[in-house]
């Protein structure tokens, strides 16, 4: 016969078990995958993200970071995040362009004055928020920019105006936009993701390269490349995206917490930028000996002037580069 104290036990107990399980099931973990080292300030960033939003939903949402292209590259993760088989990537908006034309309002070359401007444009619904928001129903959308500075050329030799780039085979991102400046400057574009470009880059099957200060220390290109010549062409931030079905798995207020917390990271890590690209630049100086050439940026200017009526002209990106140029 069970007395009434067995009675409570068991009805308390039984409550425990329940409260459990439903906290467990309520548990949704998200995988985010992306091409850069855990060093990486848009990994610290991301980071920083993922343990405030697990803070603010109380341990229910967990993202889970892979970086290194452990779960590939940015296009395949790209291409599983459309299948609903990942939940969350990192990508930038030069890659971005193949899968939605709208990115490639930022890659025209030297759009922005300086980071203010660029900033301004990032955060700016109509522009930096309509074009995250461009890809609803294609099964991703963007939820955040993170800076990733401005990008120049690199080689075994210094690139000082774009007579020094005629012949040179230049590795870029598979973007439209990203081959016809290089072509423009006089160099052959060669397409090719940047978990390759270490090895194409020693073994020569290309012979120069673009991005920001971060690859040479953080990717190790500044082994094989001495010069790294200051042009800036330009300032393509990096994209944080989520499939649509995962986002729509999350309650509203979970949607609230990741917001909130995408949007604390976004902020700080404009600080944390400026700080470790001072301390990758002086890496990359006194432990692989690479130097900075300061050039004069008109003739690279000059020579992609063609880009800027021809984006003004274009149906899609034309009214974001417009509303860009008026933000100056
Ligand atoms: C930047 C960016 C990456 C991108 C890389 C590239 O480093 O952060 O997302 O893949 O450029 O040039 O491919």
């Amino acid at each position: 016969m069970y007395t009434k104290r067995h009675l409570l036990a068991i009805t308390i107990s039984s409550l425990f078990a329940t409260m459990i399980s439903l906290s467990v099931s309520a548990k949704t973990t998200l995988k985010l995958s992306h091409n850069n080292d855990k060093t990486h300030p848009v990994h610290i960033s991301m980071q920083n993200m993922a343990d405030e939003v697990k803070k603010l939903t109380h341990g229910e949402v967990v993202i889970r970071i892979y970086p290194n292209s452990q779960l590939g590259n940015q296009r395949e993760s790209m291409e599983l995040i459309q299948s609903g088989s990942l939940d969350m990537a990192k990508s930038n908006a030069s890659e971005l362009e193949a899968f939605e034309p709208a990115y490639g309002a930022f890659n025209v070359p030297y759009l922005f004055k300086d980071r203010e401007h660029y900033y301004r444009v990032l955060q700016d619904p109509a522009i930096g928020g309509k074009i995250l928001d461009s890809t609803k129903g294609k099964g991703f959308i963007g939820l955040t920019y993170y800076d990733a500075g401005s990008r120049s050329f690199y080689a075994a030799k210094p690139i000082n105006t774009p007579a020094d780039l005629k012949g040179l085979k230049v590795r870029v991102q598979p973007s439209p936009t990203a081959l016809e400046m290089v072509k423009l400057m006089g160099a052959s574009p060669t397409p090719l993701a940047f978990g390759e470009l270490y090895t194409a880059l020693q073994q020569g099957v290309v012979d120069a390269a673009e991005n920001n200060q971060t690859a040479l220390t953080l990717m190790r290109h500044g082994e094989v490349s001495k010069f790294f010549s200051e042009d800036e062409h330009t300032m393509i931030p990096d994209v944080l995206l989520i499939s649509e079905k995962s986002w729509a798995k999350l309650t509203a207020k979970q949607q609230e917490a990741l917001k909130q917390a995408i949007n604390n990271s976004m902020i700080s890590h404009k600080a944390l930028w400026t700080k470790m690209i001072a301390e990758e630049v002086k890496k990359a100086k006194e432990t692989l000996g690479v130097e900075f050439v300061k050039v004069d940026k008109q003739p690279f200017v000059d020579a992609v002037k063609p880009m800027h009526d021809k984006a003004l002209a274009d149906t899609i990106i034309g009214p974001f580069v417009e509303k860009i140029n008026a933000k100056r």
